[in-house]
């Protein structure tokens, strides 16, 4: 009878149930067999991740005179007391006495240790006959044959680069983010990687932090999305198992994109209500997603590096998400509790993070060197280590690693596989966003000459960004390269004006000039090297950099229509570049197939349909501008004084006393969410289905979205909401919903957003999350300060 009522599907449903139930049982029956089996130095060597750069014979093809030169010294080959000096040597022999030195290396510090069960993991092992030479010492020749787990950065691509994370995240699409984590644990799993450290989860709301480029922006909503689409992608759909599989990591845990002054590394001040509802929020919703595995940061907040605080690992990790997967460290931050002034030694360092719940220790090795000794001395017990163990066992387990610890090197290369580009063309399209358009400057006609300029035409390392270590920039199309190929009806002229972006001479501008009187239309390609943004490039000034501002101008002074392309690491500072622009197309580095993706924006094959993931401030002592920042008790009105408007020996309280900047005013240059189309959208006929939500219940918001323009086009509707009293004071707008709609010209849609009082709960004074009852305005739009708006109410 129950059979009958589930029905097939039920029945198959529950018997997943099952199997899964049945499949952790038997993963926790093979850890604890194992972990019965191993010695202390085991488990500890299980807590040990190295880095393995290979110097192979790929590797040392590469390397200059100079760099052989300094390899030999280094290693105390040459160049020493009673050695040849290195100009004594040809380089045939320079080359066989790297590889005996590489040789003897790999033994002494991989393999040797690997025999012995002292490393679970390695990091930026890329070749598949080194992974299967390592593993087999691993599996074959070690005492217990655990495997070891390969990590590697593979942040928006493994060799075909996807846009940014930041890039990434303007798609407001989970399809695309999950298409390109997808991609890349294809590419990267079928050299061996089995596990990336990606997604990067820190909320910044600061453009001159580097390390923007990997964020998914400034929101903790669209962040905790695309975040778990991510780890979904990476994961396959939470089929770790799957040979085409990566472990997901997300990172840094916690506050990091805090970082005081925009400078990397440096200290946060999050206290606990901010770090829940912001900081802390995309990482639950990606853990939730399944994520294996979690890397804490390198900052300390308030005053507790991350890589020894109990609380966020333990008590917040552990017991309130019950997260089960193992974290790491972030590279050496473990050891620089040292620098921090937070430990005294390595030996301190160990304990603390062991006890704080660390599992695995990236590339510092306090923990093999200190562990043994401080379990002997009852400063760290066993059981920390067993739980430790345990956790990183427990993924390598549902990896399938001890069944499956070999890459099949006979397989037909996925790397740069037709559909893999595609989906990155796709990627980069739905990226970009659209910010100024004149006068339909866009898009192009085919039939027009078009003047290329511009440093970043033809940057095939540059338009890949930063966090690439194994894209290859032969593989990138440029727009120059795509007008060359799959675009070459256009007829164009190409002067790059400046070489790249921090070139200081002008020599070419005349020539760019030139160039652009002799089109119809300037299509300006400026932006940051990759250089410019990632980790530790920081900037105190994010405007166009070295001379790009003046060579737009320049370019402007021929006369013609000028359409500026940026590609770029981070949100600038653009508000000076506008009036030389006609139209303005923005692409955080759009990576692999960018060219022909602007191409096709540029030439109306596409139509442009990103918005923005973070503020653009309009000057950089704006920051930090965030769209959903608490309200002051003295709001900025409407329209506020400037500089210009202060009469002489005006009185002290004549301007109003409000809060804003006198010289750049209270609004940032565009809003979080703001992106224009080649079609305009119309909002109107906001409805709910009831006035009050009983707590637990649902309400509907629904609006008709109309394209008003001519050409069809995608817009992503965006739903807001603001608790409007609190408890504790509530942001002025909260992002609580996002889709993209496609609408043909002319079409309209009812679009529906479904609220829970659940997507209405934040943490309070008591750092529980719960609704509470009250008042709320709900906007529905296509950017942060929408204007089309409802109110209801929460009743208990
Ligand atoms: C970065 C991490 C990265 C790790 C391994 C660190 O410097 O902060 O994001 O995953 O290196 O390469």
């Amino acid at each position: 009878m129950i059979i009958k009522k589930l029905g097939l599907l039920g029945i198959s449903v529950l018997f997943g149930l099952y199997s899964t139930c049945l499949a952790q049982d038997d993963v926790e029956k093979r850890i604890e067999n194992l972990i019965s089996k191993m010695t202390l130095e085991e488990k500890i060597g299980q807590m040990n991740q190295v880095s393995f750069f290979a110097v192979d014979d790929k590797a040392i093809a590469q390397y200059s005179e100079d760099d052989m030169n300094t390899f030999l010294e280094r290693m105390g080959i040459a160049g020493g007391q009673g050695q040849k000096k290195p100009s004594q040597m040809t380089k045939a022999e320079k080359v066989a006495l790297i590889r005996q030195a590489a040789a003897q290396m790999l033994d002494n510090s991989i393999i040797q240790p690997v025999k012995a069960g002292g490393i679970g993991s390695l990091l930026n092992v890329t070749d598949p006959e080194m992974v299967n030479k390592l593993q087999k010492e691993a599996m074959e020749n070690s005492r217990l044959g655990i495997p070891l787990i390969i990590g590697r950065d593979v942040i928006h691509g493994f060799k075909t680069i996807f846009p940014i994370p930041l890039g990434q995240a303007a798609s407001f699409s989970p399809q695309i983010v999950e298409e390109g984590a997808r991609v890349a644990a294809v590419e990267a799993r079928s050299t061996g990687v089995t596990w990336t450290f990606a997604p990067m989860l820190d909320i910044s709301r600061d453009a001159r932090w580097g390390r923007i480029a990997e964020s998914l922006g400034e929101d903790p909503y669209l962040a905790g999305v695309l975040g778990a689409a991510m780890v979904k992608g990476f994961q396959g759909n939470g089929n770790l198992n799957d040979p085409n599989s990566v472990a997901a990591c997300v990172k840094h845990f916690v506050g990091y994109g805090a970082a005081e002054g925009g400078r990397d590394y440096n200290s946060t001040n999050i206290p606990p209500v901010l770090l829940h509802n912001v900081y802390l929020s995309p990482f639950q919703q990606a853990i939730k997603a399944g994520a294996a595995t979690l890397m804490t940061s390198f900052n300390d907040n308030d005053g507790i590096p991350a890589s020894g605080n109990s609380y966020i690992l333990k008590k917040i990790l552990r017991d309130e998400w019950k997260f089960d997967g193992f974290v790491v460290s972030d590279w050496a931050s473990m050891t620089e509790m040292i620098a921090h002034g937070f430990a005294k030694d390595g030996k301190q360092v160990a304990e603390i993070s062991a006890n704080a719940g660390l599992d695995m220790e990236m590339v510092s090795g306090s923990y093999v060197q200190y562990l043994p000794q401080l379990v002997k001395e009852g400063k760290v017990s066993v059981e920390t280590i067993d739980n430790a163990v345990r956790n990183i066992l427990r993924i390598k387990f549902r990896m399938g690693l001890f069944e499956n610890p070999y890459v099949d090197t006979k397989k037909e290369s996925v790397l740069y596989a037709d559909a893999h580009l595609k989906a990155a063309r796709q990627a980069a399209i739905e990226s970009a966003i659209l910010l100024k358009n004149d006068n339909n400057t866009l898009p192009l006609s085919r039939g027009k000459k078009v003047a290329i300029i511009g440093p970043m035409a033809d940057a095939p390392h540059d338009q890949m960004g930063t966090w690439v270590f194994d894209g290859d920039k032969n593989y990138t199309v440029t727009p120059v390269a795509a007008l060359k190929g799959e675009y070459k009806d256009v007829n164009y002229v190409y002067e790059e004006g400046l070489a790249y972006s921090r070139d200081k001479s002008t020599a070419n501008f005349e020539k760019a000039k030139q160039a652009a009187a002799s089109a119809d239309v300037a299509v300006v390609f400026l932006g940051e090297e990759a250089i410019l943004s990632g980790e530790a490039h920081s900037l105190s000034n994010i405007n166009l950099i070295g001379l790009q501002s003046d060579l737009l101008k320049a370019v402007k002074s021929a006369g013609k229509p000028v359409v500026l392309v940026i590609m770029a690491g981070r949100p600038l500072t653009i508000g000076r570049d506008l009036p030389y622009a006609d139209a303005v197309l923005f692409n955080f580095h759009p990576g692999t197939m960018g060219g022909p993706a602007i191409l096709d924006l540029l030439f109306g094959k596409a139509n442009p349909s990103g918005k923005l993931p973070a503020t653009f401030v309009r000057e950089v002592g704006q920051i930090p501008m965030y769209y959903n920042h608490n309200n002051t008790g003295r709001p900025a009105p409407e329209k506020v004084m400037t500089l210009d408007d202060i009469a002489l020996e005006a009185g002290q309280t004549s301007l109003g006393n409000t809060s804003f900047y006198l010289d750049s005013g209270k609004d940032p240059l565009f809003p979080f969410g703001y992106g224009l189309s080649y079609t305009t959208f119309e909002y109107s006929n906001i409805t709910l289905s009831a006035s009050t939500v009983p707590m637990n219940g649902t309400l509907t918001v629904k609006a008709t979205l109309k394209n008003t323009g001519s050409v069809d086009g995608t817009e992503v509707a965006q739903l807001y909401v603001q608790d409007i009293v609190g408890s504790v004071v509530r942001p002025v707008k909260e992002l609580k919903g996002f889709q993209r709609v496609a609408l043909k010209a002319g079409e309209a849609k009812t679009i529906e957003f479904k609220l829970t009082t659940d997507d209405l709960a934040f943490y309070g004074r008591d750092l529980v999350k719960k609704a509470e009852k009250g008042d709320f305005n709900v906007w529905v739009g296509g950017h942060s300060n929408a204007t089309l708006k409802g109110t209801f109410s929460v009743t208990e």
